[in-house]
């Protein structure tokens, strides 16, 4: 999608802002483009809203035309045509809208529960706190197709969206995610699963693993950010080494060092590497030291899911790498990173401590159903 996104960067990007402006905008407006050197388009362009509907849509429907136009002719999207520019376009116009619609879903009933006081004054914070962040992602998705819209260095370089701001849509997007799961749990599961001391004593070990652990998991998923945004993975399209060697030359020839980290393609792929494999061994290190703990079946249950999960995750990974980023193989891996990353979550929100009541309440130990 994001990839998508940036291949939609025009050189005359100027003319295409002119024009996509003029598409929804109120007052009546002339735009030029400059299709190439020898050819413009001119378009005395009215607003689609204004006038009757049918003049409305044709003229909404003249300036797209327009806008493939520009972005087909004299760019790096030559090989493009109508269809293809048609399928970008509504994907971005659906992920837009999609945005959008989430906003009021999740607003109206907000509102709705608010005046009905079903919402303690905590929650309420925590989900105004959530649908800030949520317009803040609509800023950051705004900010990032910007940064695709810049003049590639040139004319053979493939224009594309700053990997920093991928890295953060992609991040924010996780953030908002995992503050709505937690917030979600937290409601409908106030206190722990706990049923005895030992098992709250078990849960207090385990936490204790689970909190680095979900934190590697979670550097991993934004390494990968920075492997889709700068098209890392149609490099190096070996495992387990990349290419000939373990580590490629030139990982570290961009200057200054940190560079390296964030904007060259062998590091970031490494990096991503390193980081998979050490998220594979954390987990299976927290499943070996767990589990001949007294736990909960609750929590044994998540740790072994953790590490199923995690061992598809690396081969999504592998076989995405293998074979050249498909879009299907793309969004699985992705997918299955959320996966993880909600695994972890029901992990941590399991291994809470229970509140000193419900504590008060607990025998030392579970009464067996045979006793
Ligand atoms: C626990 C392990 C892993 C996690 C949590 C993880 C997470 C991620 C995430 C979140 C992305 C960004 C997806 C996107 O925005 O499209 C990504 C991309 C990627 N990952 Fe992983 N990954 C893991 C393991 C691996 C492994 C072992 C490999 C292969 C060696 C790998 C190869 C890739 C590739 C090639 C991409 C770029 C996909 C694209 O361009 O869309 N990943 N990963």
């Amino acid at each position: 999608m994001f990839r998508a996104v940036g291949s939609v960067l025009k050189r005359n990007k100027e003319s295409i802002y002119g024009i996509a402006r003029g598409s929804t905008s109120s007052s009546h407006r002339a735009f030029t483009c400059n299709v190439t050197s020898s050819t413009t388009v001119n378009s005395a362009s009215s607003s689609p809203l204004a006038g009757n509907s049918f003049n409305g849509l044709r003229s909404l429907l003249k300036n797209e035309l327009l806008i493939f136009e520009c972005f087909v002719f004299g760019s790096v999207n030559k090989g493009m045509n109508l269809e293809d520019f048609k399928f970008i376009y509504w994907m971005e116009y659906a992920h837009r809208m999609w945005g959008r619609g989430l906003g009021i879903m999740f607003a109206l009933p907000f509102s709705y529960f608010l005046r009905k006081g079903y919402i303690t004054l905590r929650l309420g914070v925590q989900l105004s706190g959530l649908f800030a962040l949520g317009a803040g992602q609509g800023f950051i998705g705004w900010w990032m197709v910007k940064s695709g819209l810049e003049e590639p260095p040139s004319e053979y370089s493939q224009p594309r969206v700053s990997p920093y701001r991928l890295a953060a849509h992609l991040t924010s997007a996780f953030a908002i995610y995992c503050g709505l799961f937690w917030t979600a749990l937290s409601v409908v599961m106030p206190e722990p699963p706990a049923e005895s001391l030992a098992w709250v004593r078990g849960a207090a070990k385990v936490k204790k693993l689970a909190l680095p652990v979900s934190f590697i998991v979670g550097i991993t998923a934004i390494s990968g950010a920075f492997v889709a945004g700068n098209d890392a993975g149609r490099a190096f399209n070996t495992f387990p080494k990349m290419g000939d060697t373990w580590i490629p030359d030139g990982i570290f020839e961009m200057k200054p060092l940190i560079r390296n980290f964030f904007e060259n393609t062998a590091t970031v792929q490494l990096d991503h590497r390193l980081l998979a494999t050490t998220t594979l061994l954390a987990i299976g290190t927290m499943w070996w030291f767990t589990r001949k703990l007294d736990i909960h079946p609750a929590v044994k249950a998540l740790i072994g899911s953790t590490v199923g999960m995690t061992a598809v995750q690396v081969t999504l990974g592998v076989s995405t790498l293998l074979s050249y980023v498909p879009v299907s193989l793309g969004s699985a891996h992705q997918a299955g990173a959320l996966t993880l990353l909600t695994l972890m979550l029901l992990l941590n929100h399991t291994l809470r401590r229970p509140s000193p009541s419900l504590l008060k309440s607990l025998p030392p130990v579970v009464k067996s159903n045979f006793s």
